[in-house]
């Protein structure tokens, strides 16, 4: 294994999901093998370091070498307009968000705007993204070509709108049918590219066009759909109004085909029992986006739910109001609080990896380290900055240096990321 490379350093481990009994832990003088874009193996970096003596090393000392961030849902092409003041999600949507997304039907825009994403999200540890693009298709190519040149795990899909959206950022059922099979047939199961049936939400949608793209689910249903769900007291109601035969949210995307084992269901605050219990019975997944939650005032998700649904973290950039799942992690403990069920440091690091991971249904490629997954990696500095490294200097035990990271940590923090083990920053 000469073209291999060894980190060395502190590795976090998960035993499995911290929300059925499984917990984390960091081995203190660890070691990561990557060879071929694979982690070929794991343990005691000394160990690894005799066996392996043709092997690059990389020696991160007390750096704590993690999955790379997997941030579960987002809007690339929201980054320009991130931190827009003043608005809910109706209005913000109107005044912010449908003004930017006209612009992505430009191919040089879309491209300039999807390579400072990647950027971005790279420089802040994250090393896959499920993104919504815009209705252009060219929205979607961007951000996958600039996926497939960095050789990035990136699931995305042509955002569909067909009502209550403006001229110039509406499709409808037969071209967002159309296009969105195209796209797919292009770029789905291509290198690490995974293609997302996408309509935007239900008011958003005619009944004819989440029918449409129920049935291109129907005809592809291992590809992910995701959507939003139940964010915004206001939107909930809105949704009653245009769906006045629906028994609830949920019920529009099932009755259009649109609620299954490989759904994912952005936000899902409000949901009422009944949403819960179907939610279950299908297996499907939702993703907690706490700054936007908080930004956009929408609600306190109840991580509670995490006991038998599989729940993914996520920006939500540019509704959430940062590009940083170190920031994430901190506003879902924040909200843990508001709830009264703080989130241990293991869970939270769990959450922005392997449980985002599973959510998107990619589980068993990236999110864990452990032989066999893809080389995707974040080398974590846990003293980036003198206010964490004065903390982390009066920690008793390592979840106590990880926990000053979480609630202070930004892309100082990020000492190396590696996609595809290679090595990408720093
Ligand atoms: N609901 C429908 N579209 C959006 C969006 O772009 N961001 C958020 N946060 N919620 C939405
Ligand atoms: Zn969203």
């Amino acid at each position: 294994m000469d073209d291999a490379d060894l980190l060395l350093g502190r590795v976090l481990r998960f035993d499995g999901d911290p929300f059925a009994g499984g917990a984390a832990r960091v081995d203190p003088a660890g070691g990561v093998l990557l060879a071929g874009g694979r982690i070929a193996a794991v343990g005691d970096g000394a160990a690894l370091a005799a066996a392996h003596p043709g092997a690059a090393r990389h020696d991160y000392g007390a750096g704590l070498i993690c999955p790379g961030f997997v941030d579960a849902h987002a809007h690339y092409p929201q980054t320009a307009i991130i931190a827009s003041w003043g608005k809910r999600l109706i209005d913000w949507l109107n005044t912010y968000t449908f003004p930017e997304e006209m612009r992505f039907g430009d191919p040089a825009y879309a491209s300039a705007v999807a390579e400072r994403y990647l950027d971005l999200t790279t420089a802040n540890g994250t090393t896959t993204v499920a993104s919504y693009c815009t209705i252009h298709p060219e929205s979607v190519e961007a951000l996958f070509a600039a996926a497939e040149a960095r050789g990035q795990r990136v699931l995305a899909g042509k955002t569909c709108m067909d009502r209550n959206a403006p001229e110039g950022l509406r499709d409808d059922a037969q071209s967002a049918y159309d296009q969105s099979k195209a796209l797919l047939e292009r770029w789905h199961g291509r290198g690490r590219l995974s293609y997302v049936i996408t309509p935007r939400f239900s008011p958003t949608s005619t009944p004819e066009q989440l029918s449409a793209l129920g049935a291109l689910w129907a005809e592809h249903p291992e590809c992910l759909m995701q959507t939003h769900l139940s964010e915004q007291v206001d939107e909930i109601a809105w949704v009653r109004s245009l769906y006045p035969g629906a028994r609830d949210y949920l019920d529009t995307y099932e009755a259009h085909g649109l609620l299954g084992a490989n759904g994912v269901y952005g936000h899902a605050i409000h949901l009422e029992e009944r949403e819960i219990d179907r939610l279950r019975e299908v297996g499907a997944a939702l993703v907690h986006c706490p700054t936007s939650n908080t930004f956009i005032g929408s609600g306190l998700f109840d991580m509670g739910l995490a006991a038998s649904l599989r729940v993914g973290l996520a920006t939500d950039t540019g509704g959430g109001s940062s590009f940083s799942m170190l920031r994430t992690m901190a506003a879902a403990y924040e909200i843990g609080q508001l709830r009264g069920t703080p989130l241990h440091p293991g869970t939270l690091m769990w959450l922005a990896t392997a449980g985002s991971a599973a959510a998107l249904r990619i589980g068993d490629r990236v999110g864990r380290i452990e032989g066999g997954m893809e080389a995707d990696l974040c080398v974590l500095d846990l003293a980036s900055t003198p206010a964490i490294a004065q903390r982390a200097a009066r920690a008793e035990d390592v979840w106590e240096e990880v926990f000053a990271t979480i609630m202070m940590g930004d892309d100082r923090a990020v000492r190396a990321v590696w996609i595809g083990g290679g090595r990408v920053a720093a």
